[in-house]
């Protein structure tokens, strides 16, 4: 099931072919997306290569006899969770700030309730004029979003403002405003989450520690996705730098040693158990009571030991319906790494990344993931940790369906 409908409007500008990208991009992430186009586009790009990318009619005229909606600005306006405009010329910002509704695009932006988002792209001049601004401003103040557009090279040779943004931001733009609306559908009604979240701290001393740069934001994003859905979430969260969402029970455990008794403590309750968390894989066999001092030592040697592997206990003590999630943090080969991983620890889904690529891993807000089964590998673009967690609850909601 698409999580995220989007009306996808292509104007016309030398641009225009930039917007099979974004629609190519938004449909790895998930989304349905249904292209309406003004006639100057199609100049630019045929309705065609939308069309056989989408498998639906693109709209350019309403009154077309080939249309087979006669009522389509309305039906299609209002079935969207978001209008995106890419590329959107001076004229089309003109004529939506002010309520001009004579083609079909025009129309569907006056009939929408959906939010909108707009990435222009045009001649420097064009984008400067007080017009434009003016209209800019307007529609601002209409609440439309915009994608800003860039300094570069633009096709009338000349270097300026006025280029559209880079199509991987106008997608995490996009799909940044459509998680931030938040989603209401219940489909994990009845399950029960258990997530570990954040790094783990591995004391040397009472006053040092072993440790590792994880945020718990993906660990987070997925309680909330989960919750969100309507599944009952608990977390054991070890070290975080992001508050967790509310309508989730939290229970906080330091140490691996201490995240696993909390596992293996409410395990019993969870119908999904998901290993966000970057547990270290070591801690000093035998830490001190007291502080350690530096006299008379030049060389300081740590023994450490392996920590409980809380993942691949809860797999191999997995009671009947637990779907258990595990993730792979990997800077090379990742997927055959994180196969491998789903096979050894015999886990139902694995989240793979590269921690290595930008836009991925710790601490950023967003990331760029593989999911694996043992039957299939979805590859993502780069996308918000909420929407990835999404995904996962997505893949989570599919293996249920199978199991039953
Ligand atoms: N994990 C865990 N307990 C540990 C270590 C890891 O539950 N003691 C979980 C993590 O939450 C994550 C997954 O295991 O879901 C990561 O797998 P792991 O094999 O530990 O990854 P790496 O440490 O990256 O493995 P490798 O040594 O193969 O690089």
């Amino acid at each position: 099931m698409a999580r995220y409908k989007i009306g996808l409007g292509v104007t016309g500008g030398i641009a225009a072919y930039k917007a099979v990208e974004v629609m190519r991009q938004l449909q790895k992430a998930g989304c349905e997306v249904r292209v309406a186009m003004t006639r100057h586009a199609t100049e630019f790009v045929r309705p065609l290569t939308f069309r056989a990318l989408t498998d639906s009619h693109v709209i350019v005229d309403d009154y077309d006899p080939e249309n087979p909606d006669p009522i389509a600005h309305i039906n299609f306006s209002q079935g969207i969770d978001l209008l995106l405009i890419v590329p959107a010329t001076a004229n089309i910002i003109a004529k939506f700030a002010s309520g001009v509704a004579d083609d079909f695009l025009t129309s569907t932006y006056l009939a929408s309730m959906a939010p909108v988002l707009i990435a222009p792209a045009m001649n420097t001049t064009m984008w400067e004029q007080p017009a434009t601004q003016r209209n800019i401003a307007q529609l601002r103040s209409d609440g439309v979003k915009f994608v800003e557009p860039v300094v570069g090279e633009l096709a009338c040779k000349t270097v300026g403002t006025g280029k559209l943004e880079d199509v991987e931001n106008i997608v995490r733009q996009a799909l940044d405003l459509l998680s931030a609306r938040g989603t209401t559908s219940t489909d994990l009604a009845g399950e029960r989450f258990l997530i570990t979240v954040g790094g783990t701290r591995e004391a040397i001393d009472p006053v040092r520690f072993i440790s590792n740069h994880s945020s718990g934001k993906m660990g987070f994003a997925m309680a909330e996705a989960a919750a969100a859905r309507g599944a009952d979430v608990t977390v054991v969260a070890g070290v975080t730098s992001v508050e967790p969402p509310n309508s989730v029970k939290v229970i906080r455990a330091v140490s691996a040693a201490d995240m696993h008794k909390a596992v293996m403590d409410e395990l019993p309750n969870a119908t999904v158990f998901v290993g966000a968390a970057a547990v270290a894989d070591y801690a000093p066999a035998n830490a001190a009571d007291a502080k350690i001092k530096k006299d008379g030592r030049d060389t300081l040697t740590l023994e450490l030991k392996k920590t409980p592997d809380i993942l691949g206990e809860v797999a191999s003590k997995r009671h009947g319906r637990l779907i258990v999630v595990g993730f792979a943090a990997e800077t090379n080969d990742v997927v055959e790494f994180a196969r491998s991983k789903l096979e050894k620890k015999k886990l139902d889904i694995v989240v793979a990344n590269d921690v290595s690529k930008p836009g991925a891993g710790f601490n950023a807000d967003t990331n760029i993931v593989s999911i694996l089964t043992a039957s299939d590998t979805e590859d993502f673009p780069v996308m918000p940790k909420r929407v990835v967690a999404d995904r996962v609850c997505d893949a989570i909601k599919r293996f249920r369906g199978e199991l039953k």
